[in-house]
């Protein structure tokens, strides 16, 4: 495939892969990218993951058509970029390694070797002619790794972005990128938010019209729709109006607190997103609440604690820097509820949260009283929002 006339895709798709990064499920498997710069000089970007070696170097022998790389370029570690890098060195004693001094030091701790005797150390605006054309090499440490580079061609304008605006899903999928790049980011980058912003900050200047990521398609028209998403996710502001609902229920008395109340909201025109953390891919709930303004958790009194699912689903939005949200909170506990207390107090380091004055408590079953907090915390939901009244926010 060629992305311009100098630049072909040589990466490869994973449709067998079970956990990405040993965590993520991806129902419509993964792409690792690289890509092949042909000037006077070539240079190939990046590896692929362990499993591909074979199919990877047949692909860069294809592009070759019987010439040989003159450098590897090696922007991000993690071995699903990274675990080619000895078998493509082996296969071309010739070619140099160019990466940043970081990730040569994690060489070595992967290999055993820092390819002393072949290789060049980049940093924040160094260059590397390829005859024709320069590339120019940006540091972007923890996106998603500490020893990050990126790098832009400004003769066709490529900015080959290592992790950033990567997606879930292998290419030969048809899918909407914006739904499995939200969770790919929410789950692998989130954390990184400020990180991701100065990054934007050092590429600003940059005239690009292409950016070629590591994981899902190239991008290439309306880059400004993909930018805008990503400037909204790790500047940690709300993509769209909308309410996650988040529960855990044992016995079906929180879920039906939850199904009332989601359905006053969605009567009154607003988008909710309702998930059982048990039964669903947390990624995905983890997506919601990052997506949506409004974020109700509803969930039981356990162990003198809150019901697990619910624990692991607050922590993993807290250590993504979870914040500029309103949220609300609902218990149940049939002697001595106390989730709400425990659920604020897991969210009381994150930053700029406004929580409800209404607090739901359920002692077992939903009854008519449950029922008029519930009404009373929807109006709260609902009160100041363009969801059903076209207000101001
Ligand atoms: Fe796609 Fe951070 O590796």
């Amino acid at each position: 495939m060629n992305i311009t006339d100098s630049i072909k895709y040589v990466g490869v798709n994973d449709h067998g892969i079970d956990l990405f990064e040993g965590q993520y499920i991806v129902p419509n498997g993964m792409a690792y990218n690289s890509y092949l710069i042909e000037d006077e000089k070539i240079a190939v970007m990046d590896s692929v993951d362990a499993a591909f070696g074979n199919a990877w170097l047949d692909n860069i022998e294809k592009a070759l058509k019987g010439k040989k790389p003159d450098y590897l370029i090696v922007q991000h570690m993690e071995p699903d970029h990274s675990a080619n890098i000895t078998t493509f060195a082996d296969t071309y004693p010739d070619a140099v390694i160019v990466s940043s001094d970081k990730a040569f030091k994690m060489m070595q701790n992967f290999f055993g070797t820092d390819f002393a005797d072949r290789r060049i150390v980049v940093g924040d605006g160094d260059t590397l002619s390829l005859g024709g054309r320069e590339l120019t090499f940006v540091t972007a440490p923890m996106v998603h790794w500490p020893e990050v580079i990126v790098t832009y061609d400004g003769t066709d304008k490529v900015l080959f972005s290592a992790d950033a605006f990567g997606k879930f899903g292998a290419l030969d999928v048809d899918e909407d990128w914006a739904c499995e790049a939200r969770r790919y980011y929410m789950g692998i980058v989130g954390k990184y938010g400020m990180q991701v912003q100065t990054l934007f900050k050092k590429t600003k200047d940059l005239d690009i019209n292409i950016i070629c990521p590591l994981h899902g398609p190239v991008l290439s028209d309306d880059l400004g729709y993909y930018i805008s998403l990503y400037n909204a996710w790790s500047s940690y502001e709300p993509e769209e109006k909308g309410i996650t609902i988040a529960y855990t229920s044992v016995y079906g008395n929180t879920k039906k607190a939850v199904e009332y109340l989601a359905e006053k909201l969605e009567k009154a025109g607003a988008k909710v997103a309702l998930s059982d953390l048990a039964r669903s891919d947390m990624a995905e709930v983890v997506e919601d609440a990052f997506r949506y303004d409004r974020l109700v958790l509803a969930t039981t009194t356990y162990n003198a604690d809150i019901f697990p699912f619910m624990k692991e689903f607050i922590n993993h939005l807290t250590e993504r820097n979870f914040q500029n949200r309103t949220v609300a909170l609902i218990e149940n506990g049939s002697w001595a509820p106390t989730a709400a207390k425990v659920m604020r107090g897991m969210l009381e380091g994150s930053k700029n949260l406004t929580f409800t004055e209404n607090t739901v408590k359920i002692m077992s079953a939903v009854n008519d009283q449950t029922k008029a907090q519930l009404d009373a915390l929807a109006a709260e939901i609902l009160g100041n929002t363009t969801d059903s009244d076209g207000g101001e926010n």
